[in-house]
């Protein structure tokens, strides 16, 4: 069957196409949006119709869509060697990759195991952390701390990890051994600590060695925390938060693995977000934006004293994906790094970012924005009901704003952002990293729009 009108594309994806988080009866009546083709921050839908990629995709299109240079390094590779596994073989462009991530990543961070995906990202450093453990004879650690509402994949491990109770219930059991701490959500601080933004941090990080007790240390194999934490709409680190949790993860022996899958290659004007704060994670865990999206990649680089105990005798790290490290995508990511090179791009979001943020804040001046924050090119608008108390929506509120309304209504109006509910109501933006004040202001009046609509809703 060939699909040649939009019409076709619709009844073809209605009838044969299961996406990923979506409630499918939700375009029982209405078109399910088809991207066709993307030039720059912008992308084109099948009508013709432009909009604004304020997401990068999912947090991806770091360096914009259209890139020829990225295309063609793809099709030269595939030219090559389409591929071969990273299973007793190495291929060019993955040595040369791990070399110059190894290069770009702060300290002691040298070795890095590719995956195709951030979800495998996570588990990998997990089931690595088990076996190192099991290796240097502490037997008994395992477990592994996060943060409430946060997001690390939806693998059965990576689950185990993420903090959103709605996403895990029905598939329980899950893998033992997650354990929830608070996260550095600044605007609903608990009261006793929600006068002083450093000893809000304080609390926060004493907390992990709270829980660190609780579990028992010898039970604790690691800590994954992300440099900004996406799900609940963008909480950054309070200062000093991070240099404490490292002296906490020090003080017990358990490893902290910075979950930069949505962090790294840029997102906050780094090539990594421990770089951003100053902290020295033991393992990074890396994907999206690694290749802009033009080819899928992920993977972890891990300290030199991780890899020692595998470096000896008959140890084998037990674990391995069969397109990870894929050619392709490797010299799809070397290509990309090299236009971060050339177009300073990470330049461009620092000299931007100031920008964005003031850009961003003048939407305080509406009745339903509670908070505006965020890094970077990384920014959460918290709504809520009553911005004198934060009161927030209930469920049917935030079912009729942000389902009913806003994410259709954004979307309408020209803009990819997300809508989420996942903590308390947010819009995310998250835009390539070539964007500028004239896309800032794009995104601000679109915004301004819509969100001024969907308070005359409630
Ligand atoms: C922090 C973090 N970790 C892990 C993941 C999972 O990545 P993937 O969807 O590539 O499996 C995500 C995805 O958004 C993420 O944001």
């Amino acid at each position: 069957m060939t699909l040649s009108s939009p019409e076709e594309f619709q009844a073809a994806a209605k009838q044969h196409l299961w996406m990923h988080f979506t409630r499918m009866s939700a375009y029982n009546d209405g078109d399910i949006p088809v991207i066709v083709r993307g030039s720059g921050p912008y992308v084109y839908d099948d009508k013709g119709k432009r909009y604004l990629d304020g997401l990068a995709g999912l947090f991806v299109s770091m360096i914009g869509h259209g890139r020829t240079e990225l295309a063609e390094a793809a099709s030269k590779q595939a030219s090559e060697l389409a591929y071969f596994p990273l299973w007793s073989y190495a291929h060019p462009s993955a040595v040369q990759l791990a070399t110059r991530l190894a290069e770009l990543a702060p300290g002691d961070l040298n070795r890095v195991f590719f995956t195709t995906s951030g979800s495998e990202a996570v588990e990998s450093a997990w089931k690595l952390a088990k076996q190192y453990f099991k290796l240097k004879g502490e037997y008994g650690r395992y477990k592994v701390l996060s943060r409430d509402i946060a997001y690390h994949g939806t693998s059965m491990g990576a689950l185990a990890i993420t903090g959103l109770a709605d996403i895990k219930g029905d598939f329980e059991p899950l893998p033992p051994g997650g354990v929830r701490v608070p996260n550095t959500n600044f605007y609903r601080a608990p009261d006793f600590v929600a006068d002083d933004l450093e000893t809000f941090g304080g609390w926060a990080a004493d907390e992990i060695e709270r829980a660190i007790l609780r579990e028992g240390p010898d039970s604790v194999a690691a800590v994954y925390l992300e440099p900004v934490q996406n799900s609940g709409g963008c909480f950054p680190p309070p200062p000093g938060y991070f240099q404490r949790v490292r002296e906490i993860c020090d003080r017990y022996g358990v490893l902290l693995v910075s979950d930069e899958v949505i962090c790294a290659f840029g997102r906050l004007g780094y090539y990594f977000g421990s770089e951003r704060y100053g902290y020295q994670p033991d393992i990074i865990t890396f994907a999206k934006g690694l290749t802009s999206g033009y080819a899928p990649l992920g993977g972890m680089i891990v300290r030199d004293q991780l890899i020692e105990p595998f470096l000896t005798g008959h140890s084998t790290f037990l674990h391995g994906i069969t397109f990870a490290g894929h050619p392709v995508s490797a010299a799809v990511a070397l290509a990309n790094l090299d236009v971060f090179e050339r177009d300073n791009i990470l330049s461009n979001v620092r000299a931007n970012e100031g920008g964005f943020r003031a850009t961003l804040e003048k939407l305080r001046d509406l009745p339903i924005v509670g908070d505006v924050r965020g890094d970077g090119y990384f920014y959460g608008i918290e709504l809520v009901k009553d911005k004198a108390t934060k009161e927030t929506f209930d469920d049917d509120e935030s079912e009729r704003l942000l389902r009913g309304f806003l994410s259709g209504a954004l979307f309408d109006a020209g803009l990819v952002c997300r809508a989420d509910d996942r903590g308390d109501p947010v819009v995310q933006l998250a835009p390539p990293l070539i964007c500028t004040q004239e896309h800032f202001d794009e995104i601000e009046q679109i915004l301004r729009s819509v969100l001024t609509e969907a308070w005359t809703k409630i």
